[in-house]
């Protein structure tokens, strides 16, 4: 239980998981979504449901799977975007970056930007935007949690069950993805439950214990935790 409600939306035709999060007690009419990829009117939909007002919108990284349903969304709902700072120039001409056979999606121009190290406060929620990058240059990862309860990751294409993110596209980098996941591994607990950008949700400790890509990095860092 990590004090957030988390609900994910496979969407589009490589399956990212778009996700719409609040506090989990009810107090908090107000909510984020990170990563809305694709199928916007099904999103839009879900928020409705909820009966939350969206409050944000975060991108993880700027791969089309990741931010095609952005400007409709943020168009439909006012809400702002957060986007990474170097990945702003994709979202602002995404079709540009769209592989053949994919879109059309719609531009738009970030209403912030992030670098990771930043702390924000959104929808009754706390986040900690966190720099980590391999799988692209500028990819973001968010520590969300509510009233001080542990938080959860929002790691787009950071890390997966039982895999991680590629770095055959432009700006992906096997050692920086490895530094960069590393860096997860020893700021947060096992018990961490990750929210990946594709496929089911995980935890930390499932990862560290199973997961073949990070065999190096197990062997090399001894676990350890902080509060909170
Ligand atoms: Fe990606």
């Amino acid at each position: 239980m990590t004090g957030v409600d988390v609900r994910a939306f496979t969407v589009g035709p490589v399956a990212e998981n778009s996700y719409i999060l609040r506090a989990a007690d009810g107090s908090s009419s107000r909510a984020l979504i990170v990563d809305p990829g694709d199928e916007p009117q099904r999103l839009l939909a879900a928020v409705e449901a909820l009966g939350v007002e969206l409050e944000a919108i975060l991108v993880t990284h700027c791969h089309f799977d990741h931010i095609g349903a952005v400007a409709p969304v943020a168009e439909a709902s006012g809400a702002p975007v957060y986007c990474p700072s170097i990945e702003q120039p994709v979202l602002a001409d995404v079709m540009r970056w769209v592989p053949p056979g994919f879109g059309p999606f719609e531009s738009y121009e970030a209403d912030h930007v992030l670098s990771g190290g930043e702390r924000l406060s959104l929808a009754g929620l706390d986040i900690e935007v966190i720099f980590t990058p391999g799988h692209s240059p500028g990819h973001l990862t968010y520590a969300i949690s509510a009233a001080g309860s542990p938080p959860a990751l929002l790691s787009g294409d950071v890390l997966f069950q039982g895999s991680v993110g590629r770095v055959d596209l432009p700006g992906g980098d096997w050692p920086t993805l490895e530094r960069s996941i590393g860096g997860l591994l020893e700021a947060f607990a096992d018990e961490t439950v990750v929210y990946p950008g594709h496929m089911g949700v995980t935890t930390l400790g499932r990862e560290r214990a199973t997961n073949p890509f990070l065999r190096e990095l197990v062997i090399e860092k001894a676990p350890s935790h902080r509060a909170g």
